[in-house]
């Protein structure tokens, strides 16, 4: 399964191990620990020494195995280190660019091997169901192939540089209001078809390392203590790499023993030496139990080569040229732009007197929590920054946005208000608020009211609330959380010299009630209640979620439900326009060859994002009018074409099957669409699946 493993075996140390697997190295060692020993390793510490400050896997020196550190995750490395803060998650996911994901990986993994970090705590791939979640910018929106793909590309490149990647949170962790009590509960089908399948992807094909289980019971279980969602799915996949609890995730040392969890985090609660002698003196639990959990661990380090070879690599640099170059290529890809009269890019007679204010114009923002970084001295572009930066012709002032000047305003060419969130109104622990935070809506009206080239910049991990401004600002462009470069980035795109070239990962209700999750986030309304900090209660008066909305969440929910959003997934503005010619859909390999051609028939560079949906027409069971099953982002000057040619595998028509729990083939007839946003279809034609 793991292709690293004989290339890392080469240089393993002692002569007996060029003729063993990692497995059997595992097993080998596994033979000599004492139960103390093992329980030593299946869980980390919170200590004194360097390895005990809840990062990392304990060593055991006897046997000659070292400590193991990890960082978080997903936005950088972080924990105890300063370092490169590429843009996050929901940003990679809105390039629509493989590559860009893969690139980020690869940063990440070259900062890691600087700095000594064998296990980075990311991707984090749960699903958006609703705007609320506070640890929407860490994932990939509210696709599963999309979240899939992003992770997949993410994943390698990270493992790529011979660090071990963590996919995260397993599973259902769709909310963060109350993560330790609120059961997530979803019927099976769904469960397989939108929340699984990223985690699925990345072990089938992208050789994951690691699995972080979630905090939240799911169907009732805890996800550390479920051993329906790690044996009889992640396990079934094929996984056998190293299962590690969320920190403090862990509720019952019989359900962590059981359950097929490897390593409870950040420390012992419940997988320690003394809860193992008295299960195992009672004859609760078994000893090759624990043995199973040593040898997933083991082998896992081993496969890596950082049993017998240091994971700090002295010859890259802690500031990185490629982590900073990969970090702005990311940024560069991932704004998108909802809204644009005209305004933008920035015409000559405005950019003489260009106004940048707002909480965020002069900060570099982030998401909260784990996934916050510790930037490196001097790396972080603030927007203001960037636009200063921009040069010749432009003339940029940073007003005080709790002070604002309306007479200068109203004399300014654009005025450009960097609105959204930042750690402390959006992040891990706590849902955030559907408005901006306050003051935000008033000053954004009172602006455009003196300014009609008003630009919007929001900063946040999905959706808000612009239904106060929307119509009276000149331009939106959502730029999420975008990193160190974001500021540079932004510039680029604002001025023209970069067209936007982000599309919606997820779909811009305009509403939050016309969102059909909405009405089953939470166990009742308001939802305002339930963006308390710290509200971390292992027992919940709100016992449980009911994912009522099934497979028709998002996109898939639109002609579901009949409602239309503001701006659907796959939306994005760009400087340019783009033609779809010459459909043309072929059987190739079991599957389908999908050939199209686009050309960008405006005046500007710039990407066009082609998605592939499908609709089956009349099916065995009920199935989403839209389901996204491919998309390729291709780049051209104007009036220049690109032949583009998605691969369709037959399992892109199948459905999750509850009878026989697993994925069956629907032949019958189908429409194959290529569309440049889920509302905006542009070719199309009927195909029949055997
Ligand atoms: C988060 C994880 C993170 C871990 C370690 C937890 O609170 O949920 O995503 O990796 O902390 O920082």
């Amino acid at each position: 399964m793991r292709k690293l493993l004989p290339v890392l075996l080469l240089v393993a140390g002692s002569v007996a191990s060029y003729a063993q697997s990692a497995r059997e190295r595992a097993e080998e060692l596994v033979s000599k620990m004492t139960l103390e020993e093992k329980c030593t390793l299946i869980h980390g510490e919170r200590g004194d020494a360097e390895y005990e400050d809840g990062f990392h896997i304990m060593p055991i020196p006897r046997l000659g195995i070292p400590a193991i550190r990890m960082a978080d995750g997903p936005q950088g490395v972080r924990n105890k280190t300063n370092s490169t803060y590429y843009p996050c998650g929901i940003s990679l996911a809105a390039s629509w660019n493989r590559d860009v994901a893969g690139k980020v990986g690869e940063g990440i993994g070259l900062d890691a091997r600087a700095r000594g970090v064998a296990i980075m705590l990311c991707p984090g791939v749960n699903i958006y169901r609703t705007a609320l979640c506070g640890r929407n910018f860490e994932y990939y929106g509210e696709d599963p192939y999309l979240a899939s793909e992003t992770a997949l590309h993410y994943i390698s490149g990270i493992q790529s540089k011979g660090v071990m990647a963590t996919i995260k949170h397993f599973a259902l962790n769709n909310q963060e209001f109350d993560r330790h009590g609120v059961s997530s509960n979803a019927d099976e089908r769904t469960i397989n078809e939108i929340y699984f399948p990223a985690f699925r992807k990345a072990v089938e094909e992208g050789n994951v390392a690691c699995v972080m289980t979630s905090y939240n019971p799911i169907n009732g279980t805890h996800a550390s203590e479920n051993s329906w969602l790690i044996k009889d799915n992640l396990r079934a996949w094929g996984f056998d790499g190293i299962v590690m609890s969320d920190w403090t995730s862990t509720y019952s040392a019989i359900g962590c023993f059981g359950s097929g969890l490897d390593l409870e985090m950040p420390r012992g609660y419940v997988m320690n030496y003394e809860n193992a002698k008295r299960l195992l003196d009672s004859g609760v639990i078994e000893e090759s139990w624990i043995d199973e959990k040593c040898r997933h661990i083991l082998q896992t380090v081993i496969e890596y080569g950082f049993l017998d070879n240091p994971v700090k690599d002295e010859s890259i640099p802690e500031d990185c040229d490629i982590s900073r170059a990969n970090a702005l290529a990311a940024a560069l890809e991932a704004p998108v732009m909802l809204k644009n009269n005209g305004i933008l890019p920035l015409k000559k007679s405005t950019k003489k007197s260009i106004i940048v204010l707002g909480p965020n114009a002069d900060i570099v923002p982030y998401g909260g929590g784990s996934g916050r970084m510790d930037p490196i001295e001097g790396r972080n572009i603030t927007l203001f920054a960037g636009l200063s930066g921009l040069g010749k012709g432009y003339k940029v002032e940073l007003m005080d946005w709790k002070a604002p000047d309306y007479e200068k305003i109203r004399k300014a060419g654009a005025v450009i208000v960097a609105a959204g969130f930042n750690y402390d109104t959006e992040g891990e622990d706590f849902d955030r608020t559907y408005a901006l935070p306050e003051g935000q809506d008033e000053l954004i009206s009172k602006v455009a009211a003196a300014n009609s080239n008003t630009v919007v910049v929001v900063y946040s991990g999905g959706e808000v609330d612009v239904s106060p401004w929307i119509d009276k600002v000149g331009a939106l462009l959502m730029a999420w959380y975008s990193g160190q470069e974001g500021g540079t980035a932004l510039a680029r795109i604002l001025s023209g010299k970069v067209s936007p070239s982000g599309r919606l990962p997820f779909t811009f209700w305009g509403s939050i009630d016309k969102n059909p999750a909405s009405a089953n986030y939470y166990l009742s309304k308001p939802y305002e209640n339930r963006t308390s900090k710290r509200y971390s209660k292992r027992f919940s008066q709100y016992p449980f979620v009911e994912y009522g909305e099934g497979i028709f969440l998002g996109y898939r929910g639109m002609s579901h439900f009949g409602v239309e959003p503001m701006f659907p997934l796959g939306y994005g503005l760009t400087y340019s326009k783009f033609d779809y010619s010459g459909l043309s859909v072929e059987p190739s390999d079991g599957g389908f060859k999908v050939s199209f051609t686009v050309t960008n028939t405006g005046k500007a560079s710039a990407s066009e994002v082609a998605q592939l949906y499908i609709s089956a027409e009349g099916s065995s069971v009920i199935k989403a009018d839209l389901e996204l099953k491919g998309y390729e982002k291709v780049s051209l000057d104007p009036k220049k074409s690109a032949g583009i040619t998605i691969f369709l595998p037959k399992e892109a028509f199948s459905h999750y099957d509850v009878a026989s729990h697993s994925w069956v083939n629907d032949p019958g007839q189908y429409k194959i669409m290529i569309a440049a946003s889920a509302l905006d279809i542009r070719l199309s034609e009927i195909i029949t699946v055997d």
